[in-house]
């Protein structure tokens, strides 16, 4: 017998591509009939590995959870952007591959985040989710999360609304 464990660690820049692919397959996983397919086709395709190597180059903070050595999610998180929220961190993103998602690895990720932007200082955290994407929505609710504020977002010409959840 034997046991795979999952490993949360910083982003290296030779972990560019494997995010890359990541972001690709989740997205298109979870966006696909709800964000329209030429504006999600766009945001993809910006998102390719320079642009990742770029970003992991100028320190954004980016986790990615291995399993067997193989990248198979990652959360991005710094400072909250609403200046009117009193909470201080923000998770910009959390995204793992299809087949990875439902076995406890957001969880570990999620809370590992948190982690981090506590050992760094911010006290209270909030994510933005749009307000169609359900599975994630009832992750959030399960994690403890309030809803604090409604927004909303033009993806060509479909306007999306979005939620924000708050951990003090
Ligand atoms: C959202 C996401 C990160 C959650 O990670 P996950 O690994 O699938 O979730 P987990 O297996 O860790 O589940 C953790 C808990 O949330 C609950 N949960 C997860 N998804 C759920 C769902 N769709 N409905 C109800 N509960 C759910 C689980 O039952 C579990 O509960 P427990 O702790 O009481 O056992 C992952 O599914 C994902 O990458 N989704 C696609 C991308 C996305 O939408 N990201 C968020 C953008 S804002």
């Amino acid at each position: 017998m034997f046991t795979i464990t999952a490993n949360t660690r910083r982003a290296k820049p030779e972990d560019a591509g494997a995010i890359a692919k990541v972001h690709e397959v989740s997205w298109k996983s979870a966006y696909a009939g709800i964000v329209p397919y030429s504006a999600l086709a766009r945001m993809i395709n910006r998102r390719d590995v320079n642009w990742w190597a770029n970003a992991i180059r100028k320190s954004t903070l980016i986790l990615v959870v291995e399993m067997d050595n193989e990248i198979v999610g990652y959360v991005t998180l710094g400072p909250n952007r609403v200046s009117t929220f009193p909470h201080e961190g923000e998770i910009y993103e959390i995204y793992l591959r299809p087949e990875y998602q439902g076995v406890g690895l957001g969880a570990k990720l999620f809370a590992d985040a948190k982690t981090e932007l506590k050992r760094r200082s911010y006290k209270g955290v909030v994510v933005w989710v749009l307000s169609d994407n359900d599975p994630a929505i009832s992750f959030y609710e399960n994690a403890g999360g309030r809803a604090i504020a409604n927004g909303s977002e033009h993806f060509d010409d479909k306007k999306l609304t979005k939620t924000a959840f708050a951990w003090d």
